[in-house]
């Protein structure tokens, strides 16, 4: 039963949906979401929300059709929040929008917030039968947008196959004898850094492009929530639920279960605000997801066994995971440094003619840590699992 269970965990892991169409009824919110970066751009998507009829959720039938109106109402969401910019967030969500969304969350075992899930997991399809990949929805910033969500997802296909096989060997009794060829395999070392190249192009352009400015300027506040935000400090009240408003976290890759499964993995435990930060972050996952990282945490200690083993291939072979994420987390935070810090500390300069969050989110992150104390505990804490030698 219990390899039954883990197998339908890891299918729902590695999320397939290429969904992108809805019964008809909900056609509105698709014609919505279609149009997202041109209805913003002209400003005229509040006005559109503000005439869309209150629709009832239950002709959603099966797990692709909710995700896809998941994703859909969650693109719209913060389109009506941030279209006005950083000065002139929206207070409240209309009913139209605030009851389906909770809903289908409900359902889902989500918040009722665009999430990485949504962005990342659920918002692609293939745009030609040669495999190229395209976004279902989007936000203003052109290929930046796109390059942006894309590159995370090649981060998450990079990272998958490593957790699936890793995460079936810890279940079996057969742990021991398969952890050191398990361990030497490219499919388990998470060398997900790889498709960070596809992102920073020095010179040429590449593949994915995405340029600072436009990510900080234009993008970023539309991954932005209503928690540790100081631009909506209250939260956001969700129209016809609660006359209280609701504090939720923006998307962020914080939010990656691909990531917290490496860590679970390899016994990598952030400690104080840092863990706290990502534990709550789980929230934001697939419950089916969270049930994985929980489970790997509490099973049976990797790093503790090779301890007890002396080996110095185990020990090699466990440090070479490690590095790799350690080698992830320090490039990460190069690239926080070049798309939020340096263009943070240019725009006012230049006047910031764009919509952008301008410095009021230059200390924050989308998810709202306080991102390089954040960051770089949480990149000490990967370096401090490193094994020593002998
Ligand atoms: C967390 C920025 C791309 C993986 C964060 C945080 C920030 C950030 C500020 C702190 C959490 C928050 O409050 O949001 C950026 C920027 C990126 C970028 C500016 C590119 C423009 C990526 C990509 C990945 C990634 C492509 C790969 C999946 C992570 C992870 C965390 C995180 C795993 C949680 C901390 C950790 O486990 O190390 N990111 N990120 N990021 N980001 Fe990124
Ligand atoms: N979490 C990323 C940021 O803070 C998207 O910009």
């Amino acid at each position: 039963a219990e390899t039954a269970s883990l197998s339908t965990t890891l299918t729902h892991f590695v999320l397939i949906v290429s969904q992108t169409n809805l019964p008809d009824y909900y056609r509105v919110w698709l014609d919505l979401a279609n149009n997202l970066t041109h209805l913003i751009e002209t400003r005229k998507l509040r006005d559109l929300v503000h005439k869309m009829p209150v629709l009832d959720p239950h002709l959603l039938s099966n797990h692709r059709e909710l995700r896809l109106a998941h994703l859909a109402l969650g693109f719209i969401t913060m389109g009506y929040v941030w279209q006005e910019g950083h000065h002139a967030p929206a207070q409240i969500l209309p009913k139209a929008l605030a009851w389906p969304f909770w809903q289908v969350s409900c359902r889902l075992g989500l918040p009722p917030i665009l999430t990485y899930a949504d962005t990342v997991l659920a918002n692609w399809k293939l745009k030609d039968p040669s495999g190229n990949m395209d976004l279902i929805f989007s936000f203003p910033g052109g290929e930046s947008c796109k390059g942006f969500f894309i590159v995370s997802l090649l981060v998450e296909m990079a990272a998958s196959s490593g957790i699936r096989v890793s995460a079936g060997r810890r279940y079996s009794p057969f742990f021991s004898r398969l952890t050191l060829s398990e361990l030497q395999s490219d499919a388990v070392r998470p060398s997900v850094h790889f498709p960070f190249f596809f992102f920073l192009p020095v010179h040429k352009p590449c593949l994915y492009h995405v340029d600072p400015t436009v990510f900080h300027g234009t993008l970023r506040i539309f991954v932005s929530g209503w928690q540790d935000n100081p631009m909506l400090p209250r939260g956001l009240v969700y129209e016809g639920l609660s006359d209280e408003p609701i504090l939720l976290s923006g998307g962020s890759a914080a939010q990656s279960s691909a990531i917290q499964c490496f860590d679970a993995l390899l016994c990598i435990r952030h400690e104080d605000e840092t863990g706290a930060f990502l534990t709550r972050m789980r929230d934001y996952m697939p419950p089916a997801h969270r049930q994985l990282i929980e489970t790997l945490s509490v099973s049976p200690s990797l790093r503790d066994f090779i301890l007890s083993h002396s080996s110095s291939d185990l020990c090699q072979a466990f440090n070479a995971c490690v590095s790799a994420l350690v080698d992830l987390r320090s490039y990460h935070l190069n690239t926080v440094t070049k798309y939020i810090i340096v263009p943070g500390n240019q725009a006012p300069a230049m006047g910031c003619p764009l919509r952008g969050v301008g410095t009021v989110l230059n200390t924050r992150g989308t998810g709202g840590s306080s991102l390089m104390v954040f960051l770089k505990g949480v990149r000490n804490a990967t370096q401090k699992t490193l094994i020593s030698e002998r």
